[in-house]
């Protein structure tokens, strides 16, 4: 898939399956690393990120069986360093380092890849695992380190909120010797999720979800079973598909208290929304959004994952909108192609754009630039007058398990090219 031809002038409306979250099973199946018993995770979404995550533990020597659900074997991993041509590809390759380490003693990896949205460090990860006594060098973009015995439980308090940091420190504690506090914790579902999955298989985590995450180290783990939790991510995407277009759809499969932030702020824009214990239905009622000020911010505030989504309803809504960016340091690219689409954007300073809401969008060619930028861009295809072409799908694939055969259940008119 590279680009997609997408009819516009769509109201949406109609039922979708939400699939198993990408940033909960990206970790999780690096977190398998830690045990040399078996595991089976169901639920996993068929993207290329995740695809990619297991070719990396193949190399590494784990044995991998998918027949919808996914059984993984790291009894024999005998390689302790990840290639170049793999790490460089998804950022979530950092999150081989802390299981190595802390079942090994050792790790070798590559500076980790990623989207495109601003600069994106792993010195958190790092200073928590030298905390926990790791010797880590780093030269010419390679991550080496080891450790002496094992790794030794301590308070460590994040000076920045950071959900990739706190779970390669979470991963690593749950075998180190004694307790380790993470204080100023990220507070994801996400997280919660991957405790989740590490104490069934026998660790002792307490407090994941909060800001103060409680670990006692445990000399070994077991095997055990675990199902990922929705994604919030492409739920929140649908509603917006729906507020968008003055249509309603409903997401089954999904945890509605994952999407409170959201939910509110769709609320505030005019829709009626209505949730079931695994559903959540939007009725835009063929009326146009009101504008909104968005302010991304950690779990539970409003997530930097939905910003460009929100951009989109702002560009078609009622008003003047704002919206705020304080996780990442450039996430407004996609801003430039909903302009060439007429949007009326101004970036006021590096972090906040202003939108004046129009009525309605143009057809365009549109460039992606990452993962949630595309499934934006396919939405303003969908409501723009005419046909738009949307190019670099395959960021969309990374993220998204079926987006426009979804979208197209749901009366979209997208062809594949
Ligand atoms: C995770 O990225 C998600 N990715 C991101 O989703 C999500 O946007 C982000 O969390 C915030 O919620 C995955 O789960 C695979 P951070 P992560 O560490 O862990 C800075 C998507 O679209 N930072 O919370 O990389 C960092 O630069 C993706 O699904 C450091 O300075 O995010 C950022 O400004 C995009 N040093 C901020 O902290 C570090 O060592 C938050 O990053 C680590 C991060």
């Amino acid at each position: 898939m590279s680009k997609l031809y997408v009819e516009g002038n769509k109201s949406l409306n109609g039922n979708v399956i939400i699939s198993g979250s990408k940033n909960a099973a990206l970790p999780i199946l690096f977190m398998s690393i830690l045990t040399e018993e078996k595991v089976k995770i169901s639920n996993v979404p068929n993207l290329t990120d995740i695809n990619i995550a297991l070719k990396l533990l193949i190399y590494l020597g784990v044995k991998i069986k998918y027949n919808k659900i996914l059984y993984i074997d790291a009894s024999s991993i005998n390689i302790f360093y990840a290639p170049y041509h793999l790490i460089k590809k998804i950022r979530a390759s950092i999150w081989i380092l802390g299981p190595l380490l802390a079942r090994f003693g050792k790790a070798k990896i590559f500076l980790p890849g990623g989207c495109k949205i601003g600069n994106r460090p792993v010195d958190l990860h790092l200073n928590g695992l030298i905390k926990l006594g790791a010797t880590i060098t780093l030269k010419n973009n390679c991550i080496d380190a080891y450790v002496k015995g094992r790794l030794q439980g301590k308070y460590i308090f994040m000076k920045r909120i950071s959900v990739g940091a706190t779970i390669t420190i979470m991963s690593a504690a749950t075998l180190a010797e004694g307790f380790t506090i993470i204080d100023n914790a990220a507070r994801e579902p996400e997280i919660v999720d991957i405790a989740k999955f590490l104490n069934t298989l026998g660790a002792n985590i307490i407090g994941a979800g909060s800001n103060k995450i409680y670990i006692k180290g445990v000399i070994k783990l077991n095997g055990g079973t675990h199902k990922i939790i929705p994604d919030r991510i492409e739920t929140g995407t649908f509603l917006v598909a729906a507020a968008a277009s003055q249509g309603l759809i409903t997401c089954h499969e999904t945890e509605p208290k994952h999407l409170n932030s959201i939910l509110m702020k769709l609320t505030e824009a005019g829709a009626k929304i209505k949730t079931g214990k695994d559903w959540i239905q939007l009725d835009m009622r063929g009326k146009r959004p009101k504008s909104l000020h968005i302010h991304t911010s950690p779990y539970p505030g409003f997530p930097t994952d939905m910003q460009a989504q929100f951009a989109l309803l702002n560009s078609i809504s009622e008003g003047i909108g704002t919206i705020t960016e304080t996780i990442f340091d450039n996430r407004f690219i996609y801003t430039s192609e909903l302009i060439n689409m007429g949007a009326k954007i101004k970036v006021q300073n590096n972090n906040t754009i202003i939108c004046h809401g129009i009525p309605k969008l143009t057809s365009s060619n549109v460039f992606c630039s990452d993962l949630r930028a595309s499934a934006t861009l396919i939405l303003a295809g969908c409501i723009a007058v005419g046909l738009t072409i949307v190019h670099r799908t395959y960021h969309l694939i990374r993220g998204y398990e079926l987006f426009p055969d979804k979208l197209n259940q749901l009366g979209a008119d997208i062809k594949i090219i």
